[in-house]
């Protein structure tokens, strides 16, 4: 298994391209079981998750190519002839559950593992088979499989979610497309990944109205075109390498990043005494080379503080001058990250859904593990700025949501190389 290897080497100066979101190109691509016509997705970027999702789609009978280097996805599903999503697959990517809803709509059946716990929780998918039973499916559970049966075909339903669930809504959007009537969806997230898919389901032919807020109007079409669509900027990825300049000094610009994808990240940020300005092609973050302040984060759903930025902003607070406390509402064990910085020197109590990070001076290089893509990357910043060498290990977590990280911070003076695994 690879490793990645950090040393702090001060300041760091240059450009960051921000890639297409991969939680927007993990709901685009199953959209392709949506319709018999071709569905190209331009900027889409270059991870492995986008290769389970195209193995899985091909698997039910989907042509999809990756053009130029991965950036561009062609895909085609003139014919579905297979409507399970193997275990094998969706264990390794939760996303794969993102199948259920097109196929359903489109094959009038789906059979789909359950995707099992992953590190972070257990992720359960109740959520989904309530939101498509709203919709007619009669879904239940054998042998770790959802078994949905449409009884013919979806009919158009007004759903209130008990949560906003990002997946559940896409499922949701996708199936409540092809339904026989109106269908209104209440609690919907408000992610930009959501909004992204609309804007894509409309370019098919959808009829969908109110996407970004929490209430969302689709009135069914019998059948759905194809489309050419540009993968909306990787807010995550934008998030997570802002904090290089915060955390190793220095000043860099994140190309393709907009405030408005960072809104309550950005919030924290200039509280935290970072200077964040929009320039004319993205974000330019500038370490003034004060301490950064402590600040409070509750990672919330969209709008609010974004759980998948939560690990990295506690890699910046651990050498913040004063206590922050984190906390975590999403998910039940996001934490991971917590005992590896402390390896490094950090201060840290973890109780239940909170953490409270005391700041130290600076951190001290360690070997640590990685154990989820979010963790993952959180103990490469950390390591940016420690004293000496951090190697983070089982860096196939990060190979999942960041592409050519090693190559995109060493570009802007980072000390990073990749050790090739046994
Ligand atoms: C999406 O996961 C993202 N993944 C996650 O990013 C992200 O952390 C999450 O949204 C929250 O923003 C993709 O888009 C591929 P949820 P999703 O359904 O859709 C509970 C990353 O690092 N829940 O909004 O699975 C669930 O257990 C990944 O890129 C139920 O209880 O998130 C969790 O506690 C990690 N029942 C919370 O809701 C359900 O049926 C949020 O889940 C579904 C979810």
């Amino acid at each position: 298994m690879d490793a990645i290897r950090v040393t702090g080497n001060g300041p760091l100066s240059g450009q960051i391209p921000i890639a297409g979101a991969k939680n927007a190109c993990l709901t685009l691509m199953p959209a392709t079981l949506l319709s018999e016509e071709p569905l190209t997705l331009t900027n889409s970027p270059r991870l492995s998750d986008i290769k389970t999702m195209k193995l899985l789609l091909e698997s039910l009978g989907s042509e999809v190519t990756l053009m130029n280097d991965g950036q561009v996805i062609a895909a085609s599903s003139h014919d579905v002839n297979n409507l399970t999503a193997d275990y094998d697959i969706v264990r390794k990517m939760r996303a794969s559950n993102l199948v259920l809803g097109p196929l359903l709509a489109r094959e009038g059946r789906a059979v789909v593992s359950l995707p099992g716990g992953c590190a972070i929780g257990a992720r359960p998918m109740d959520l989904h088979i309530s939101a498509l039973e709203a919709l007619g499916a009669e879904i239940e559970l054998k042998d770790g499989y959802l078994h949905a049966d449409a009884k013919g075909r979806l009919k158009g339903a007004v759903h209130e979610m008990r949560f906003a669930s990002v997946g559940a809504t896409e499922n949701f959007l996708m199936a409540a497309s092809l339904a026989k009537g109106t269908s209104v969806l209440k609690n919907a997230a408000r992610e930009p990944e959501i909004v992204d898919l609309v804007q894509c389901l409309r370019k098919m032919g959808a009829q969908i109205e109110g996407e970004g807020t929490s209430e969302i109007t689709i009135q069914g079409v019998d059948r759905l075109g194809g489309a050419t669509h540009r993968v909306v900027t990787d807010r995550i990825e934008l998030g997570t390498y802002m904090l290089a300049p915060v955390i190793a000094g220095g000043e860099v610009e994140l190309l393709g990043g907009r405030i408005s994808l960072v809104q309550a990240f950005v919030d924290k940020l200039h509280a935290a005494g970072v200077d964040v300005t929009e320039t004319e092609n993205g974000l330019l973050v500038k370490n003034k080379g004060e301490r950064l302040q402590a600040v409070d984060v509750t990672t919330e759903v969209f709008p609010g503080f974004p759980t998948d930025l939560q690990a990295q902003m506690m890699a910046a607070l651990c050498t913040a001058n004063g206590t922050s406390v984190l906390e975590e509402t999403i998910f039940e064990n996001r934490f991971m990250h917590a005992p590896e910085l402390m390896r490094m020197g950090a201060k840290i109590e973890v109780q239940g859904g909170t953490a409270k990070v005391t700041g130290v001076e600076r951190l001290k290089g360690a070997p640590v593990m990685a154990t989820d893509l979010r963790a993952s990357v959180s103990l490469i910043l950390a390591g940016l700025a420690a004293e000496g060498e951090t190697v983070v290990n089982r860096v196939y977590h990060l190979d999942r949501g960041y592409e050519k990280l090693e190559e995109k911070l060493a570009a802007v003076g980072a000390k990073v190389e990749r050790i090739a695994g046994e």
